[in-house]
């Protein structure tokens, strides 16, 4: 195992009716922004709940973030705030809400221009507002991370940033609020949530036993509950599960410890930024291909993977890991997800101007042995 250091602040609030326990979280005296995307909490009744648990409280709306927030979209939420001398965000929505809310918190208090911010992955961030999140989307564990990933469509890019003054200072957790999601976003949440995990575990053994075991039981409950949500959308228990998982997968307890690739992540947001892709969409389509094509390096646990996830074990090595890499992509679609760029109706992709727009953002040789490089790219892409 890896040296790490571990912690996470964020304290997580679980089960129904629990956005009833806000008005104890949030600082009596505080000015508070509720943030919010395009309708759905507004529709579904989840900000009306979180206005009435708040009642009293010093509040300012702002909605309208978009999936993939969009750098111009906050940065008019930072000028309203600054105006209105906002103190505390609290964030209702899925990975696009919070992470936006959590780039306003570290812009708010910032003086300079608030791109700056989001240059060197996030490191000249030194403080930021205190945060909450509600969360309406399983998907992202932006509610229990440190990350943020923000887009500016005007100059092409999606960028990740990571600081720990960005956890949010808790989470309220009501799967109930996740009942409304459409199939598509229910499937985006649990292929995400399956590929954060991955890129935490089909790396290279570390003899991390109590990672490689959490990774799995992950996985596993996601393949049993994942299709079930898309079948009984308002079973309770199911919703939960998803919910749990995707707050685990990646909260940093699993990758604690152990190697990390994270190389579909990054070369998905190129995806994003030229074909409009969803962040899920992008990796169901990355994550087969580039199994196959890295299966050299990752071989052992690929194996792994194929015997204790699949059930996989009989027949030689290679053929073990071609299956797995077939039930991955069958897991994908069946959770709604097309594995091949044609099912989101990209014929060609121009594999040069992916691994142009990796090269601008340093990112030539991606994964957890940094062998994922232009050519590598071009490859993956080419199976596609
Ligand atoms: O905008 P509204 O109307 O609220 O609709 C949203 C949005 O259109 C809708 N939605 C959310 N909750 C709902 C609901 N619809 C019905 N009922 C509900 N309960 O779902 C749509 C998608 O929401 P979004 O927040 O974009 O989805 P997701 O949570 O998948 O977040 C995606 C973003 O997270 C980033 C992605 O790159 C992408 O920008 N990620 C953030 C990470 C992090 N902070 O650690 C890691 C991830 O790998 C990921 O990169
Ligand atoms: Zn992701």
């Amino acid at each position: 195992m890896i040296n790490f250091t571990f912690q996470n602040p964020t304290k997580v609030l679980f089960g129904k009716n629990t956005i009833r326990q806000l008005a104890g979280e949030v600082p009596r005296d505080a000015r508070v922004m509720v943030v919010f995307g395009a309708q759905s909490a507004r529709k579904y009744g989840v900000l009306d709940e979180v206005l009435g648990a708040l009642a009293g409280f010093d509040i300012t709306q702002f909605g309208g973030i978009e999936p993939n927030p969009e750098y111009d979209t906050l940065t008019s939420g930072i000028a309203l705030a600054r105006e209105t001398k906002i103190d505390f965000l609290l964030a209702i929505g899925g990975g696009s809400v919070i992470d936006g809310a959590k780039f306003m918190a570290a812009a708010i208090p910032f003086g300079g221009e608030p791109y700056l911010l989001l240059e060197n992955k996030g490191d000249a961030i030194r403080r930021a507002l205190p945060l909450g999140a509600v969360l309406t989307l399983p998907a992202s564990g932006s509610e229990m991370n440190n990350r943020a990933i923000i887009s500016r469509r005007a100059v092409s890019w999606k960028r990740a940033i990571m600081n720990d003054f960005l956890f949010p200072r808790f989470a309220v957790l009501d799967p109930t609020k996740t009942f409304t999601l459409p199939a598509a976003e229910t499937g985006n949440g649990v292929v995400d949530t399956f590929v954060h995990v991955l890129e935490q575990y089909l790396t290279y053994p570390v003899d991390g036993k109590v990672q490689d075991r959490l990774a799995e039981g992950l996985l596993l409950a996601l393949i049993e509950e994942g299709p079930k949500a898309l079948r009984e959308p308002e079973n309770y228990d199911v919703r939960a599960n998803l919910m749990w998982a995707s707050t685990l997968g990646l909260n940093g307890l699993i990758g604690a410890g152990v190697p990390q690739d994270w190389a579909a992540h990054r070369a998905g947001y190129e995806l994003t930024v030229l074909y409009g892709l969803a962040h899920a969409q992008t990796l169901a389509v990355l994550v087969p291909a580039m199994l196959k094509v890295r299966s050299a390096g990752k071989k052992q646990k690929l194996l792994q993977y194929a015997r204790r996830v699949w059930g996989i074990s009989s027949g030689a090595e290679a053929s073990r890991i071609d299956a797995a890499i077939d039930r991955t992509k069958m897991f994908f679609e069946a959770m709604g997800l097309p594995t091949r760029l044609a099912g989101y109706g990209v014929q060609k992709v121009d594999a040069d101007k992916v691994a142009e727009l990796l090269a601008e953002h340093g990112l030539t040789a991606m994964g957890e042995s940094g062998d994922v490089t232009p050519d590598t790219i071009r490859e993956i892409l080419a199976l596609c």
